[in-house]
């Protein structure tokens, strides 16, 4: 068991961060260079490994200049340069962050004097350094894997522990049937985020199973299966029930590595905090949906609880991520939690007026919205 620990240990991404930015490059942005440099050297914000080639450089007459795929090196991304010609390069950079948050963006450069960008482009309108499809595929990705995580583990763990009545099991099958949905549509929103017109291909999809988001992702599923297995092994060893929460737990972990890092705080700290924030969101979330089938006294005081963590959690992830209050209003991340709060509010509400299908469908959106808030670079 402890070996088992310790190589899903090894597979967790080394360090939770967040969305890798770029923050220096040579030659600098629209530069004009007498000769054209051996390398492009590009420099993150935190550690990166490039995504498919990681640098492509496209020189004045559209073709690729670039050669092979980038190095990668803590911060740096470097690129050798091929054939040289006068005019305006074009450098697009995709690159995967050690938290598994894809990224991308684009320069450009000139050599003796500037001339009209050649090559593919990015096609612009990137939202949160992706792609806007692939940032909608990463929320919905996130969205299914919230609602499968809340249904396996938190009906279950109702069904099981609170209500001690097994007609909510069903739920957990629907949970397990949702997380194992969510994560191909995650791999695809990974190669959407760098480039929609490689969703598909064979190249990107390796690519990205072989990077820290890869791992991730076989996590996972791992996670899920488990989790198939040990319901339908209930009836025959019902002491297997404890290793549902326990698994949940687990999984909670996983899913704190892939959310963002909390610098101020550290690491295993971090990633606890968020593994309770997505803990209890699943105690209340699938406990709510398990108890629209079989309502037991016992589960207020269950969801009081769970909803005072989430708040408690929720807000320290909050002031954690902002380094100033005007940040809510300035970026996107802001004005997503904004929206956010409001709905957290309409959930307590409604939950106090014990209007529970109201409830349960407040909490989807809010399920909805910090899928999205996830997928968005935090000002810190
Ligand atoms: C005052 C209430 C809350 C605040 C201030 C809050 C704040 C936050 C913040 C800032 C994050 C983003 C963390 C990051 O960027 O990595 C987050 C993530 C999340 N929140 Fe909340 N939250 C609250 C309540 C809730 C509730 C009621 C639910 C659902 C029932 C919920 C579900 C989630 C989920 C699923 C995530 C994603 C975690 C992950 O990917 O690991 N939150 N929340």
């Amino acid at each position: 068991m402890a070996g088992t620990a310790g190589a899903a240990l090894a597979l967790l991404p080394v360090a939770a961060s967040a969305h890798a930015q770029l923050v220096g490059s040579s030659p600098a942005p629209g530069a004009v260079l007498a000769t054209l440099p051996a390398t492009v050297d590009l420099y993150f914000t935190e550690p990166v490994t490039p995504a498919g080639r990681g640098i492509s450089v496209y020189g004045p007459d559209g073709r690729l200049v670039s050669n092979g795929t980038a190095r990668a090196q803590g911060v740096q991304l470097t690129v050798g340069l091929g054939a040289a010609m006068d005019g305006t390069y074009a450098v697009i950079w995709t690159v995967i962050a050690a938290d598994t948050h894809p990224s991308r963006g684009e320069i450009t450069f000139s050599v003796g004097h500037s001339s009209p960008v050649r090559g593919p482009g990015l096609g612009g309108g990137d939202v949160g350094l992706v792609s806007p499809i692939g940032l909608v595929l990463q929320s919905l990705g996130r969205w299914l894997h919230f609602a499968g995580f809340a249904l396996g583990f938190g009906a279950a763990t109702y069904a099981l522990f609170v209500a001690g009545d097994p007609r909510p099991m069903r739920l957990a099958g629907a949970g397990v049937a949702l997380l194992l949905v969510a994560e191909p549509l995650a791999l695809f929103a990974q190669t959407a985020s760098f480039d929609p017109a490689q969703t598909f291909d064979g190249d990107a999809l390796t690519s990205a199973l072989a990077s820290s988001f890869g791992r991730v992702l076989g996590l996972r599923v791992a996670a899920a299966i488990l989790l198939w297995a040990v319901l339908g092994a209930l009836r025959q060893a019902p002491w297997l029930r404890w290793s549902i929460p326990a698994l949940g737990g687990a999984l909670a972990l996983v899913d704190a590595t892939a959310a963002h890092g909390t610098p101020a705080l550290p690491q295993p700290l971090g990633l606890l905090l968020n593994a309770l924030h997505v803990s209890a969101m699943g105690v209340w979330v699938g406990g709510l949906a398990a108890f629209a089938i079989a309502p037991s006294g016992g589960f207020g005081r269950v969801a009081a609880w769970s909803a005072g963590l989430l708040i408690v959690s929720g807000a320290a992830l909050a002031l954690l991520h902002f380094a100033n209050p005007l940040q809510v209003m300035t970026t996107a991340y802001g004005e997503i939690l904004l929206v956010k709060l409001p709905l957290v509010g309409a959930a307590l509400y409604l939950a106090w007026r014990a209007r529970r299908r109201w409830e349960l469908a407040a909490l989807v959106a809010v399920l909805a919205v910090a899928a999205v808030l996830v997928s968005l670079p935090p000002p810190r």
